[in-house]
């Protein structure tokens, strides 16, 4: 930003009281740093089981090798205890440490940078003075020399990020303008939902660009397309639909999975109601399908075979056998208890990640304040081969009235090989 005299006064003014204010934030604030801290879900990333919250380690890849999360909590040896208000701003919106060292994009800057004033001053109070201070050494990364050295991630920047906070856009409503502002900022769902490029930046980072939340795959989960389009997206969502989704993990169709289940874990539950609609409004805004397009009701020639006992088509013996008791042969689940595979957006994705995955990995669905069983689906990988996997999963993608590209047997192979080891499942 350039400073001019006319932004300089107002900004000397905000100085003096916010140093006042440092000494012991009121109530009201550090409340409000520890939604912000809650929203942009700062746990997920800066802890590990069993060791305390915001003490780091997690191990993260990147295409060059595993770094780890940092301490931030305020222990001024480990932690960033020496951090001042400007150092953490920076860190947080230009991705570049105290000491001058650039940050990978692996922390979410490039989302942070949307940030306003207001919430960077309470959340720096809250992990100042609401965040125990804990004396535990950062681990160093396991990126070998010359791979490790920091400086061409300012070129990075330099090409990829723009540090400018959120700009309201005056043609929306306030509602949508607080979603966008919580989607592309704290929220950081571009992290996963944006598909990367060549240099492993989110291709579009905001609504201007076309690959914004159009989907993408980390670690062998697919965060599908959250635009509103009709065939790929959430337009067959309401808004309502997906605030329930993000409050309580599910809805009468679907069930978080995989990695979302942590976000609504750590973080969405806890957004307010007016919050979530928010965020609904802005994703169903994206993209919308014209609405006059005529979504005909499938054909579910399926559950008449499989009733019938038909088992000619490929895989569906597996899924009789294997899938059935809780997803039913209709394929429709039980609302809230076993999520619907007919006619759900995450089945349906054109990368079949996911679904192989759910197969291989099962998977526990979230445990919220408004849901607090967390049902199991059981894990597959040891009992069934590449093969059969692909076959099920070929099924359950043209089942119903579903209609989804084939998996083939390699695609399950490469995934199987993603699978975690003990070790790394026990940190999860
Ligand atoms: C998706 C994972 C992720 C999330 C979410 C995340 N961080 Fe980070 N953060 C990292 C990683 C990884 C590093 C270390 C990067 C490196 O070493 O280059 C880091 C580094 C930092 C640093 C620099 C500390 C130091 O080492 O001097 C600060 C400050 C920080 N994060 C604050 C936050 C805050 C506040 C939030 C929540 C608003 C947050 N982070 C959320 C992954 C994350
Ligand atoms: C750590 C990665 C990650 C982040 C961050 C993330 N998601 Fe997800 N999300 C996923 C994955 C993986 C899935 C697929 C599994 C599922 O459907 O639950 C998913 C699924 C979803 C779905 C269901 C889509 C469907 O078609 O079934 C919605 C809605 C959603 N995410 C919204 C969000 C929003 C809003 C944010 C930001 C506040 C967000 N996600 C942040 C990984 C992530
Ligand atoms: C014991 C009951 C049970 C069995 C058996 C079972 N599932 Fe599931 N399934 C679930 C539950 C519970 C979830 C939600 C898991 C979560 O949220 O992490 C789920 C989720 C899924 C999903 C993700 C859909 C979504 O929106 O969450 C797919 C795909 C799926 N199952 C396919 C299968 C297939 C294929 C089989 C057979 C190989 C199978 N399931 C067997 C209970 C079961």
């Amino acid at each position: 930003m350039k400073i001019t005299l006319v932004n300089f006064l107002p900004s000397l003014a905000l100085f003096f009281s916010f140093a006042a204010a440092a000494e012991t934030a009121s109530p009201e604030m550090l409340e409000q740093g520890k939604y912000i801290a809650t929203a942009g879900d700062c746990v997920a990333c800066h802890s590990i089981a069993g060791k305390a919250p915001f003490t780091g380690g997690l191990k993260m890849m990147t295409p060059v090798g595993a770094i780890y999360s940092t301490n931030i909590t305020p222990d001024k040896e480990t932690g960033i205890g020496e951090y001042s208000y400007d150092d953490f701003a920076r860190a947080l919106r230009e991705g570049v440490a105290k000491d001058g060292h650039h940050l990978y994009p692996a922390m979410p800057y490039t989302a942070y940078a949307k940030i306003n004033d207001d919430d960077m001053h309470a959340l720096y109070a809250y992990i100042m003075q609401g965040v125990k201070a804990v004396h535990q050494e950062n681990r160093k990364s396991d990126i070998p020399w010359p791979l490790n050295m920091r400086w061409p991630l300012a070129l990075w920047n330099t090409a990829f990020h723009d540090d400018k906070p959120y700009v309201a856009d005056a043609t929306q409503s306030a509602e949508w303008n607080r979603g966008a502002y919580l989607v592309q900022g704290l929220g950081h769902c571009g992290t996963c939902h944006t598909p990367r490029g060549i240099g492993y930046q989110e291709k579009s980072l905001d609504q201007h660009g076309e690959h914004f939340l159009t989907g993408g795959t980390l670690e062998g989960w697919h965060a599908p397309d959250l635009t509103g389009n009709n065939k790929t997206g959430l337009g067959g969502w309401s808004a309502e639909e997906i605030a329930l989704f993000l409050k309580t993990g599910r809805t009468d169709k679907s069930a978080a999975f995989g990695s979302m289940t942590d976000v609504i874990e750590h973080s969405t539950q806890y957004l307010s109601d007016a919050d979530l609609t928010a965020v609904a409004t802005y994703l169903k805004s994206l993209h919308p399908a014209a609405a006059d397009v005529a979504t005909t009701p499938p054909v579910d020639a399926t559950t008449a075979a499989l009733i019938k006992g038909d088992i000619s088509t490929p895989g569906s013996r597996l899924y009789m056998d294997n899938c059935s008791g809780c997803h039913r042969l209709d394929g429709k689940g039980y609302a809230k208890t076993f999520p619907s595979l007919a006619g759900n957006s995450a089945v349906l994705s054109d990368d079949p990640s996911s679904v192989i995955s759910i197969i291989l990995r099962g998977g526990k669905m979230a445990v919220t304040r408004d849901a607090v069983t967390g049902l199991a689906m059981p894990d597959f990988a040891w009992r069934l081969s590449d093969a059969d996997v692909a076959d099920l999963a070929t099924f359950i993608r043209n089942s119903w009235g579903n209609k989804a590209p084939a998996v083939k047997a390699e695609e399950v192979k490469e995934l199987r090989k993603a699978l975690p080891t003990p070790t790394e499942k026990d940190q999860e």
